[in-house]
């Protein structure tokens, strides 16, 4: 449920004046302060807004701030410039009312600061996009912009609006912004050659200064030294917390995003630069033979530089600087300017220069934000115009005299759209209109503008007249015409109640403004009334060749001579207000009236006399009055409903028909006295302060009585349940606390029960075991008993049958050995002779018997290699155990070898032959057994590619392989087809078959070889042979033992050959042409690898490495 709140909430004082009670100055100060002190820097008074300037950051501007007053009514939350801003804003948008926002006050009372705030309030609520999100961006950097070239740093305020400000925002149907006009108003052009003492110059000077580069302020013939220029004042040349250099970058930054041109950002640069220059240009006197005194430019310099930054000629100028020439009636006239009118010239130039370079800025700007869609749009207007601005000592001038003229027309317009608000407020609600006195201040807007007796009419007149003018004759003027006036006062006044008044010095005349009196000092009224550049000089900067300069100086153009007088400055001033006026009058306002607190930008500090002051001039107390002079606060019936219902029990908690009647019976329910209040169409009106607190205390009250209640139940209802939970969860205590306990009583019983069933148990069963025990030993005796009675009877029994036995034994031997005797008596004379023989021969016929049949079942296998033979059964048959054993072996040879075919037969021949040269002589031979020999490996005859090599080779082929042939040169070898025949060693390329060598077998001389595992072979040739002429041979194959086996076969065949020579060692020569080289077989280590390799070391020697374990 959304919590309606209201300004009453949380009141600081009163948050809205009208509601101030007893209303006096010295309440009214009092709430100021109290609340101020508070921070809260904002109070109403109605719908106005009054703002304090804290002069320190607070924080309530943040975007939670925003969002807190986005959409609610103005008197819902606690006072707020937001709450101003974004009732014009909605009134705007959804009212379709064009709106203004009048921020009045004096100097540094935070005009400025309210205006940018109800801006970023503007932009930060209304419609986002890219497109809106550049014009407000647009439109906010304008400011800084503006404030650059138009604010400075006075007494009152370091950063001083100098000139007058309206800005129309213009928004679509949506509430979007689509783009603004800004206007400008008499911006302080004297402070451009002059600033009183504490002040500057405007901020752009010390910022070009500080903050342009080197390399700028070079092409604008710059110094950064602010001393050296005589326009810039040197004391308060430093602002404390102003960045000159920051801010310059954030102006030019400004100057980017509002749209200006590079080229145009440089021009302005170059006027800025040509003002300082301008100040520096000093005249000396130099006398004529006239007698009269003519000025002379002391040092050229500046004024040459100056020209070149403006592109004028300098002798143009330096004679404008010299004569005046005056035209009248088609007639010239030129006169010598003295050193103090040139100085004049010199300054009027720069103030004209500055101040048209302000007012073409606004122009530009302008441009840039104007909104470019043709629709009809809304629109409001943000008035930030100096304030109401007093000098002590009547030190106030021409400029205080048109500011203060601007706020009285302000004050008229505020006098005038309040009261009409109200009144027409009235007259929708249906109230009856009672009449208000308060102070109009119009007679002394009259007294100032009147046409025809008007001060400003006075003066124009006086500036006009042929004759001598002086500011004193403007004084006489007045001091006649406006004697009689009430609010005008002069010492010289015909009216004499002014004679003796000392405070009213002769040159002075004074005004009773709504604000207050003002002294104004006349010096100076004619003059910056006339505002006067000498035509030479307007013509001499519209000659220049600088775009910017024509474009300032259009009455330079001497095609477009006007001999009228410009309008004068009042004249000016008095129109632009004029439409200012009538285009604020077509507008809803809302006001913020800004007062400073003190006069020493302190934060805290609240100086009641000067607060008082200000609340006087601006008419704020006036303004309570005229307030509360018809009723003093008014509210729609809902929300007025919503708030004092509970005042009452018949709307007290709702109230079901039409909120007005519930208004009514509320009120009448309370007895409120029925003038103090009226029933509007939508509001009701409260007149008295005293009858709205009356029902806010009720309220107050009320809600008290209401809290108390709700805390009464909210207590209650609170024990209660703590009261129930408390016992439901005893219960649940309890209940867990009883079924613990009877667990427990029955685990204890359980537990005894087992303990006596268990000793029961015990008992029983010792029982019974005792007697089974009994019983046992019982049976245990009588089995003794009776194993011992059989026992005794068995070996009595044994005895016996013993006794008997060994009878029987005895009888039996002795019997023997009498029948033993009796056979050795009768036989003893045949058995001695011939038994002993006869039992050896038939032992030995047994033995042998036995021998051979068991040789004969346990003979080995018919293989030759079987090695097995039985284990000799007696040592006796040694011999002719082992005999036996070669005669099987030979007979089961016999019987291999009689298997063999011829080829065979050859086969082994081979092997055989093979074993006799390489046993146990080449470690090579041992892995050669197992293989065949095949003879030709390669199938010569049937490969069609080597069919003209086995053409050429007429014998049989007994072997064909690859070999590789040893280069010489170093030890690579490259293969070779390898053909032995009866006759010749043929060896052919490999890949072509071509015959390369072909060596009768005759020639050859020997074979050598190594003892270890590689297959290196040289076959050495017969020295003076027909084949020795290219050398022997180094070959290696991998069937070396079958190749060299065949050779030595082959060549012991024949019968006409002698044998071949077999050497086999590690190291031998061989002949290579003419050189002989030894070959050097060495065990390889390990690192090289499982590999043969074969290096040519030296001339003389071929180095072979065999792996060890190959
Ligand atoms: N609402 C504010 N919060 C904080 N400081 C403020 C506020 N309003 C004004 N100031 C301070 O006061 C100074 C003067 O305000 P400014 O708006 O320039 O005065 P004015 O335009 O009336 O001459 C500002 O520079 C700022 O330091
Ligand atoms: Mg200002």
């Amino acid at each position: 449920m959304e919590v309606k709140t209201s300004l009453l909430d949380n009141m600081i004082g009163v948050g809205d004046m009208v509601l101030l009670e007893p209303l006096t100055e010295d309440s009214f100060l009092e709430n100021l302060k109290k609340r101020f002190d508070h921070n809260e820097i904002y109070t109403y008074i109605g719908s106005v807004v009054i703002s304090l300037n804290p002069y320190r950051s607070l924080p309530i501007y943040t975007p939670d701030k925003v969002e807190e007053y986005r959409n609610r009514n103005f008197y819902e939350l606690s006072p707020h410039i937001y709450a101003l801003a974004d009732e014009a804003y909605r009134s705007l948008r959804d009212q379709d009312k064009d709106q203004c926002i009048l921020i009045t006050g004096e100097s540094g009372a935070g005009k400025t600061e309210a205006s940018k705030l109800v801006m970023s309030y503007v932009a930060a609520v209304c419609g986002k996009g890219q497109e809106v999100n550049k014009v407000k961006e647009q439109l906010l950097q304008s400011n800084p912009v503006l404030e650059a070239f138009g604010n400075a740093k006075t007494v009152r305020n370091d950063n001083s609006s100098r000139f007058g400000k309206y800005m129309d925002i213009e928004f679509d149907f949506k509430g979007d912004p689509l783009g603004g006009v800004i206007s400008n108003y008499l911006l302080e052009k004297s402070r451009v050659v002059k600033q009183p003492r504490g002040e500057r110059n405007f901020h752009i000077f010390y910022q070009l200064l500080s903050g342009a580069s080197d390399d700028t302020l070079k092409k604008l013939k710059l110094e950064r030294d602010v001393s050296k220029y005589n326009y810039l004042s040197l004391d308060s040349a430093k602002v404390s917390g102003l960045d000159d250099a920051a801010n310059f970058r954030t102006v030019r930054n400004a100057m980017q995003i509002v749209g200006f041109m590079e080229d145009e950002m440089q021009s302005v640069l170059e006027l800025v630069a040509a003002v300082l220059k301008l100040g520096n240009i000093e005249f000396k006197p130099e006398s004529r033979c006239n007698g009269m005194d003519e000025s002379r430019i002391k040092d050229k310099n500046d004024l040459k530089e100056m020209c070149e930054l403006l592109g004028t000629e300098q002798s143009v100028l330096e004679r404008a600087f010299s004569y005046r020439t005056v035209e009248a009636k088609m007639e010239k006239v030129s006169t010598t300017l003295n050193v103090a009118q040139a100085y004049y010239a010199r300054d009027a130039l720069a103030k004209n220069l500055y101040s048209r370079l302000f007012s073409w800025l606004v122009t530009r700007i302008n441009e840039s934000i104007k909104a470019q869609a043709k629709t009809r749009h809304k629109v409001m207007g943000v008035l930030d115009i100096y304030g109401f601005e007093i000098f002590e000592e009547g030190d106030n001038s021409f400029e205080q005299f048109i500011i203060n003229y601007c706020n009285e027309k302000l004050q008229q317009i505020f006098i005038e759209l309040t009261l009409r608000e109200e009144q027409e407020e009235y007259v929708r609600e249906g109230i009856e209109w009672t009449n208000i006195e308060y102070f109009n201040n119009a007679v002394i807007c009259d007294l100032i503008e009147n046409n025809q007796n008007g001060i400003l009419a006075m003066l124009d007149e006086e500036c006009l007249r042929p004759g001598t003018v002086t500011d004193e004759t403007f004084l006489d003027k007045l001091n006649t015409i406006c004697a009689d006036h009430q609010h005008f006062e002069s010492r010289l006044c015909k009216n004499s109640k002014f004679l003796n008044d000392h405070s009213l010095p002769h040159n002075c005349f004074r005004i009773q403004h709504y604000a207050g009196k003002v002294l104004y000092r006349v010096e100076g009224f004619v003059d910056k009334n006339n505002d006067l550049l000498y035509r030479d000089l307007s013509q001499a900067m519209y000659k220049a060749n600088h775009s910017l300069i024509k474009q300032l100086f259009p009455e330079g153009n001497p095609v477009k001579v006007n001999l009228k007088r410009p309008p004068t400055a009042g004249f000016q001033f008095k129109a632009s207000v004029g439409t200012l006026m009538s285009n604020l009058q077509t507008k809803n306002p809302n006001y913020i009236r800004c007062i400073k607190p003190n006069d020493k930008k302190a934060s805290h500090v609240f100086n009641e006399s000067l607060v008082c002051h200000q609340a006087r001039y601006l008419g704020l107390m006036e303004n309570v009055r005229v307030r509360r002079a018809g009723y003093a606060f008014r509210q729609g019936y809902e929300p007025c409903l919503e708030r004092y219902k509970m005042l009452c029990k018949n709307t007290w908690p709702h109230w079901k028909g039409p909120a007005r009647q519930g208004v009514e019976v509320l009120m009448t329910d309370l007895q409120v006295p029925a003038e103090e209040f009226s029933y509007g169409r939508s509001k009701i009106f409260i007149r008295n302060p005293r009858t709205l607190f009356f029902l806010e205390e009720k309220r107050k009250q009320c809600l008290e009585d209401l809290a108390t209640l709700i805390q009464k139940i909210y207590r209650g209802w609170k024990c209660r349940s703590h009261f129930l939970l408390l016992k439901k969860s005893q219960i649940v205590v309890a209940s867990w606390y009883r079924r613990y306990a009877q667990q427990k009583k029955y685990q204890q019983v359980k537990h005894a029960t087992t303990v006596v069933q268990s000793y029961t148990r015990g008992w029983q069963a010792r029982k019974l075991l005792r007697e089974l025990k009994y019983q046992k030993k019982c049976e245990e005796a009588v089995t003794t008993i009776s194993a011992f009675w059989h026992g005794t009877q068995a070996r009595r029994e044994l005895r016996r049958l013993k006794e008997e036995a060994r009878r029987k034994h005895a009888v039996a031997v002795i019997w023997a050995f009498w029948q033993g005797l009796k056979v050795r008596r009768e036989y003893r004379k045949f058995f001695r002779a011939n038994a002993g023989k006869k039992i050896y021969n038939f032992t030995i016929q047994r033995i042998m018997q036995k021998y051979f049949l068991g040789l004969k079942s346990k003979l080995p296998s018919m293989s030759p290699i079987d090695k097995t033979w039985p284990a000799r059964p007696y040592s006796f048959l040694d011999g002719v155990h082992a005999e036996l054993r070669r005669i099987f072996h030979l007979w089961r040879c016999k019987k291999y070898r009689s298997q063999f075919t011829e080829e065979k037969k050859a086969v082994y021949e081979e092997k055989l032959e093979a074993s006799e040269l390489f046993k146990d002589k080449k470690a090579l031979y041992p892995n050669s057994v197992r293989q065949p020999f095949k003879g030709d490996y390669l199938e010569i005859s049937k490969n069609p590619k080597y069919q003209k090599l086995s053409s050429a080779v007429d014998e049989k082929i007994l072997l064909a392989d690859v070999v590789n042939k040893i280069n010489r040169a170093n030890g690579k070898g490259s293969p070779r087809l390898f053909l032995l025949t009866k006759k010749n060693v043929v060896l052919a390329d490999q890949k072509t078959g071509q015959l390369k060598a072909n060596v009768p077998l005759t020639d050859l001389a020997s074979v050598s070889t190594s003892t270890q595992t590689d297959g290196f072979f040289a076959l050495k040739l017969k020295e003076g042979s027909a084949s020795a002429i290219k050398g022997d041979f180094l070959l290696s194959s991998d069937h070396l033992i079958e190749i060299i086996t065949k050779l030595h076969r082959i060549s012991s065949m024949a019968a006409d050959r002698e044998k071949l020579n077999i050497d086999i060692s590690d190291e031998f020569l061989v002949q290579f042409k003419q050189d002989k080289v030894c070959v050097k077989f060495i065990h390889g280590s390990p690192k090289n690898g499982n590999s043969v390799s074969c290096k040519r070391k030296n001339n003389r020697l071929l180095e072979v490495s065999v792996p060890a374990s190959s």
